[in-house]
């Protein structure tokens, strides 16, 4: 672990990333570096660069990758770990983590999140604002559970797989990898073919 802390991505996840970064106080230092000429600033902190400028930074700072998008977000991953970047896991201070979690690097769990005990929540994960993951789940890598998401007891959710804001999966369900669940979406019965799936209960679109 490093004192100094680079997010990739200044838009509005990387804003929040930033903000968690702050609220655990561990880094002297905090940049971004943003693909977006125009953006010089963002939370008060400065942007130094574009993505392509990471490995100038990797030997000084922790790098976090502050991008919503999943498949995104594993590719630059993947980069950094192939330069033996410092990649932290982020945890908000009042989000809530029970007993025997295990959480990967490079995930960022946000305010008031909720993880309950024996759950792996894997690496380039987002558990964002609110979001309530129960008891003995398996989050695979790089997926994104969205504000106020509710997972019951014994959930698997495959790589890549994004469930939208305010879904919500009974327990013991597997859910495959690259699947989307839209917003508000109730999942009751496992899923196996990757897609989109909307509704209550929801169908593939
Ligand atoms: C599921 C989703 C990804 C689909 O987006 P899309 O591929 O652009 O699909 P469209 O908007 O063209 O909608 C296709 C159909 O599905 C319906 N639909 C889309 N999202 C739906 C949802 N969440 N619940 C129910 N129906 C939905 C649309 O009404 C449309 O129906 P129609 O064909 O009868 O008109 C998107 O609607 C969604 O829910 N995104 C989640 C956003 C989110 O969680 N943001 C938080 C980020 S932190």
């Amino acid at each position: 672990m490093k004192d100094k802390l680079l997010i990739i991505g200044a838009s509005g996840h990387g804003k929040v990333i930033a903000d968690i970064a702050l609220q655990m106080n561990r880094w002297n230092t905090i940049l971004f570096l943003d693909d977006n000429e125009r953006v010089k600033r963002a939370m008060g902190l400065d942007v130094i660069g574009k993505t392509k400028d990471v490995d100038k930074f990797i030997a000084d700072y922790d790098i976090f990758i502050g991008i919503g998008n999943n498949q995104i977000r594993e590719k630059l991953q993947n980069q950094l770990k192939a330069s033996q970047a410092t990649i932290p896991t982020l945890i908000h201070p009042s989000a809530v983590i029970g007993s025997k979690v295990a959480i990967g690097q490079g995930t960022a769990v946000m305010a008031g999140a909720v993880i309950n005990c024996c759950s792996k929540i894997g690496d380039g994960c987002i558990v964002n604002t609110g979001a309530t993951i129960d008891h003995d789940n398996c989050i695979e890598d790089y997926v994104h559970i969205s504000p106020g998401v509710n997972i019951a007891g014994s959930v698997k959710v495959g790589r890549s797989s994004w469930l939208g804001i305010g879904s919500k999966v009974s327990n013991n369900i597997d859910i495959t990898s690259n699947c989307i669940i839209g917003a508000g979406g109730v999942v009751v019965q496992d899923i196996y073919e990757s897609g989109t799936y909307v509704g209550v209960p929801v169908k593939k679109i």
